[in-house]
């Protein structure tokens, strides 16, 4: 969800309020997958690198974070939305993460929306931690050495429960990943739009699904394979 610093600049106010506006953008987001039956969705709202902005914009962000939980959990909850953070969530206040954990106790049984937000999220990070929950249930025994590939570590990456990843949207026009999901975006397909966040709205949501919509996904077969559905 890129780009709410430069909606703010181009209206001439602080960065805090693209942050705000971009709430609505998530409201919306999150609607919209409800209404066209989307069973998951992930969003990046905070990286593990963005504790380095400065502090200000730091402790704006999470005061937006705490009261959004305050404000929208109940309703989530009414609609089925089940929540998960993804992320280090030690690094936050205590107040702020035992609401995290307290939306994701009480959203636990929800099956309509798989709402995922990564907050001091990086990918990397997500491979290291998979990598150290491994090495501890080989130290245990419970796993050969030599038997791991990837099938081993996969369950021990965030979000294992759910499918991998079909689509990657970044909005804001830089085309990067910036360590968000790695290991589950193999095959997703990607769609770098301009667009900044604030304005993520339901027709460029649509946009966006119409470009996956056009997209052949081989998973590495041949295109010939795929329209004949062999192999
Ligand atoms: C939102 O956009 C991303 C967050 C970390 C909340 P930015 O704050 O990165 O906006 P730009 O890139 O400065 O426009
Ligand atoms: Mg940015």
């Amino acid at each position: 969800m890129d780009g709410n610093g430069r909606w703010a600049r181009k209206r001439l106010r602080p960065r805090s309020f693209g942050h705000h506006a971009g709430q609505k953008a998530v409201r919306n987001a999150i609607e919209f997958c409800l209404r066209r039956g989307i069973a998951a969705l992930t969003l990046f709202a905070f990286s593990s690198e963005n504790w380095q902005r400065p502090q200000d914009e730091v402790s704006a962000l999470m005061e937006l974070f705490l009261k959004a939980l305050e404000r929208e959990v109940d309703e989530l909850h009414g609609h089925g939305v089940r929540i998960r953070f993804v992320g280090e969530l030690a690094a936050f206040a205590p107040a702020l993460a035992s609401r995290m954990r307290g939306a994701m106790d009480k959203t636990a049984a929800n099956t309509k929306l798989a709402l995922n937000i990564a907050v001091n999220y990086g990918g990397r990070w997500d491979i290291a931690q998979a990598a150290a929950q491994l090495a501890r249930a080989v130290q245990a025994g419970e796993i050969d050495a030599a038997r791991i590939d990837e099938h081993t570590l996969s369950p021990y990456l965030c979000l294992a429960e759910l499918p991998p990843v079909d689509f990657f949207i970044r909005t804001g026009g830089e085309q990067r990943v910036s360590n968000f999901l790695l290991w589950q975006i193999a095959y997703a397909e990607i769609h770098f739009t301009a667009t900044l966040w604030p304005d993520f709205d339901t027709a460029a949501f649509e946009h966006a699904l119409a470009d996956y919509a056009g997209r052949e996904r081989r998973f590495g077969k041949t295109s010939a394979q795929i329209a004949t559905g062999a192999g």
